[in-house]
């Protein structure tokens, strides 16, 4: 796994998604993923951010593939508000025949709390429960694309700030005490616990699911006014290129090496093991259930919802 760009599949045909697509690691994942020949869907929430990333990239892709229509699409959602987040599921649905890579990598560090239009703390709405959702309305298209093409992929981008915590099941939207860290880093275990639940249920079902830790990346996500983000900041000099923290995301969209791979926790290329917390079968069970719930997902017949 020395050189994961050597070796990754042309891309043309395929369909790839994904959120948070207008900068930092999911702009440098559209690109490559398009600049591999896949239709890209970049899910941004701002529409001028998202249209300028689109120009970037269909140039980029347009240098790659001077011949080719053009295979950038961009769809509006603001994924901290699930009405959205169906919507944008519709969309997807109606608007593509079929789906091979899902990449879950939209989120937020919030340096103080925030309620989202659903009432539903803002860290955990946008990085866990929204993913959670998304996922489950383009499973039935991700699952035709697997029986026809063979595997379709789901990638969640997480962290390895999810060690050290667990989930609190008792104060999920943090309505008790909110703190900035300790929320970023339950929501990525929260998008490590889904992932082991999830490819669990797909189990030879064609659809794979894995999480990744990019690496530090100097991105927005350090924009916020307070100390903790500035912070980040000073060091930013440090971090990875967007570029370069994309490498992982793309492997795992895109490397036959990590074909029929599922339910693994990726740092950077290589398998690890995440924190022990992410190996709680109760947690991951439970937090099924409550994200079905918190997202409206509960009112579906779940086996209806596999069909
Ligand atoms: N940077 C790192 O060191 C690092 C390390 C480990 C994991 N990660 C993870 O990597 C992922 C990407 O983050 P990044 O570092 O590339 O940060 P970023 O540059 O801030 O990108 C985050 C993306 O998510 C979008 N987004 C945020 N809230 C949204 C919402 N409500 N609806 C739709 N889109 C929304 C942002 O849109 P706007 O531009 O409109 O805000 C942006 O496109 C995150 O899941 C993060 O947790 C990052």
């Amino acid at each position: 796994m020395e050189n994961p760009r050597s070796d990754l599949k042309d891309m043309s045909g395929t369909v790839c998604v994904v959120t948070g697509a207008n900068s930092g690691i999911g702009k440098a994942t559209a690109a490559e993923l398009a600049r591999l020949g896949a239709r890209v869907v970049m899910v941004c929430r701002d529409e001028g951010r998202g249209r300028e990333a689109q120009a970037e990239i269909r140039a980029a892709a347009r240098t790659a593939h001077p011949s080719r229509e053009d295979v950038v699409d961009l769809c509006i959602a603001d994924l901290s508000v699930l009405e959205e987040v169906y919507r944008l599921g519709e969309t997807l649905r109606a608007d593509h025949d079929r789906l091979d890579v899902l990449v879950n990598n939209a989120g937020v560090f919030l340096d103080s709390f925030e309620e989202t239009a659903d009432g539903l703390e803002a860290t955990f709405a946008i990085n866990h429960l929204a993913p959670f959702l998304l996922t489950h309305l383009v499973l039935p298209r991700l699952r035709e694309t697997a029986g026809r093409a063979g595997e379709a992929r789901i990638i969640t981008v997480s962290s390895e700030a999810h060690r050290g915590v667990s989930m609190n099941f008792d104060d999920l939207n943090a309505r008790e005490s909110y703190n900035p860290l300790q929320a970023y880093a339950r929501s990525k275990l929260a998008n490590i616990l889904f992932t082991h639940e999830l490819s669990r249920r797909l189990q030879d079902k064609g659809v794979v699911a894995n999480a990744v830790h990019p690496g530090i990346v100097n991105t927005n996500i350090w924009r916020g006014s307070g100390w903790i983000s500035r912070v980040a900041r000073l060091f930013s000099w440090l971090y990875k290129r967007p570029e370069e923290g994309a490498r992982s995301v793309v492997y795992l969209a895109a490397s036959p090496e990590v074909e029929g791979v599922t339910g693994q926790y990726f740092k950077e290329t290589e398998v690890v093991n995440p924190s022990p917390e992410a190996y709680d079968e109760k947690a991951e069970a439970h937090l099924w259930k409550v994200s079905r719930e918190l997202t409206g997902l509960a009112e579906v017949n779940e086996e209806e919802e596999a069909e």
